[in-house]
C-alpha cells in the first residue's frame, strides 16, 4: 500500500508514493514525499584501532552521504591509511564500527572489494605484470570489467597497457592504481591520496574524474595532505590529528568563515594600537610603514581607521583554506 503524505505546502492529505517528485493536486506544490532519509555511504561509528599499546585512531565518528566527495584530510601520522584500511575490512576495528553501502566493513568484507574502488597509500602492484595482464587479474577478483571503458581511461590517463609495471615511473604507478580503482565503475571509491606524485595537468584530470563520479550519483572518500586539492574538488572535510577528528565541515562553510587579509601601505608609520581592536580584527601586525590586517565580516571600521593616514596602496585577499586549517591545528604546519 502507498503511504500517506501530507503536502508540506498546504497540509492537504493524500496517498503518494515514497520518494518520487510529487505535484500536491491541491494546491500545486512541487516536491518528494518524505520517504526515509538515504542511508549515508560510509558510517563510521566510535571507531577506534590500536596498534600493540599506541592508539592510531580514537572514538572517531563520520558519515559520509551518498554521492558526495569527502576529503579526509591531516598531516603523517594522522590516522588516515589506519581509517582506510579498516574500511576496507583489510584491518579490524578495536573498536566501533565502519559500514560501507550498509554493509559491515570487516564482516562483509568480500562482497564490498567487489562495490569499492580502493587506491592503496602505499601501491603495492604486481611487478612482473604488464599492465593488460593486472587488469586481467583484477577483472577476476572483481568480475567483469567494460573494455570500452577501460580504454577510455587508458588514452585518459596517458597508460601504455603493454609496459610491465616494474618498470613505470612512480606517477605512471599511481595512475594504474586509479585505473585499477576506477575501471569497474563501483559505486564507492576510497582514495588514499589518490594525486600522489602526479603533475599538475594529470593532478587536474583526476579531479575532474572525480566530478564526473559524483555527478553519476558515486561517492567519493579521499585522503590527502593537501587542503588545496581537497578545498578544491571536495563538497566536504575531516580533519583529522594524532587520532582524533577536529571537526567536519563543508568547504562552503570553511571558506566562509576564512578571515580576510588587508595589507596597507601608509606614508608614515602607523601604530598597532590604533587597530588591533576594532571590530572584526583577528590579528594585526606593523612592521614599518606597512599594515597587515585578518578580518572577519565587514572592513568598515578598518578602512575608517586607515583613512587617518595617508594610504599608499592597499592588497586585500581571502585568507586561503591552508591557513584556516592550520589555525585549527595550532601552533603552524605540520
Ligand atoms: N602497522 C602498524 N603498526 C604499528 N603502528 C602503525 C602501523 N601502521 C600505522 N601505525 C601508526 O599509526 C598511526 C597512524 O598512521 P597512519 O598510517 O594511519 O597515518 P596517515 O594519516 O595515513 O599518515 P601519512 O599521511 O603519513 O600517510 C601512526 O602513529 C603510525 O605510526
Ligand atoms: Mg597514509
Amino acid at each position: 500500500m502507498s503511504p500517506t503524505f501530507r503536502c508540506p505546502s498546504c497540509g492537504q492529505q493524500r496517498l503518494g508514493t515514497s520518494g518520487l517528485p510529487l505535484v500536491c493536486a491541491s494546491c500545486g506544490f512541487a516536491g518528494t514525499t518524505p520517504g526515509p532519509a538515504p542511508r549515508p555511504a560510509i558510517e563510521i561509528r566510535e571507531f577506534s584501532k590500536r596498534y600493540g599499546t599506541s592508539m592510531a585512531v580514537e572514538a572517531l565518528s563520520l558519515d559520509v552521504r551518498a554521492g558526495e566527495i569527502f576529503g579526509f584530510l591531516g598531516p603523517n601520522g594522522a590516522g588516515k591509511t589506519t581509517t582506510i584500511r579498516c574500511l576496507l575490512g583489510f584491518l579490524r576495528p578495536t573498536r566501533g564500527s565502519l559500514h560501507v553501502l550498509g554493509l559491515d566493513a570487516w564482516s562483509q568484507a568480500a562482497i564490498l572489494h567487489h562495490r569499492i574502488g580502493y587506491v592503496p597509500g602505499e601501491l603495492a602492484l604486481y611487478d612482473d605484470l604488464t599492465v593488460e595482464q593486472l587488469l586481467r587479474f583484477i577483472a577476476r577478483i572483481r568480475g567483469r570489467i567494460d573494455e570500452a571503458e577501460r580504454a577510455r581511461l587508458e588514452a585518459r590517463l596517458k597508460i601504455d597497457p603493454t609496459r610491465r609495471v616494474r618498470t613505470l615511473s612512480k606517477g605512471n604507478k599511481q595512475k594504474v592504481g586509479l585505473l585499477q580503482a576506477f575501471v569497474h565503475e563501483p559505486p564507492v571509491l576510497i582514495l588514499d591520496e589518490p594525486t600522489a606524485g602526479l603533475d599538475p595537468l594529470m593532478q587536474e584530470e583526476v579531479h575532474e574524474m572525480l566530478r564526473e563520479a559524483r555527478a553519476q550519483g558515486r561517492t567519493v572518500f579521499l585522503s590527502s595532505h593537501g587542503l588545496r586539492e581537497v578545498e578544491e574538488v571536495c563538497d566536504r572535510i575531516g580533519m583529522i590529528r594524532d587520532g582524533r577528528l577536529l571537526t567536519v565541515e563543508s568547504v562552503d562553510e570553511l571558506k566562509r568563515k576564512a578571515p580576510r587579509l588587508f595589507e596597507f601601505e601608509f606614508e608614515d608609520e602607523p601604530r598597532i594600537e590604533e587597530f588591533r581592536h576594532l571590530a572584526g580584527v583577528t590579528d594585526a601586525a606593523v612592521q614599518g610603514r606597512t599594515l597587515r590586517v585578518h578580518i572577519r565580516g565587514d572592513a568598515d571600521a578598518l578602512v575608517k581607521a586607515a583613512a587617518a593616514h595617508r594610504v599608499k596602496r592597499v592588497d586585500a585577499r581571502d585568507v586561503d583554506l591552508e591557513e584556516v586549517f592550520f589555525r585549527h591545528y595550532g601552533g603552524g604546519p605540520p
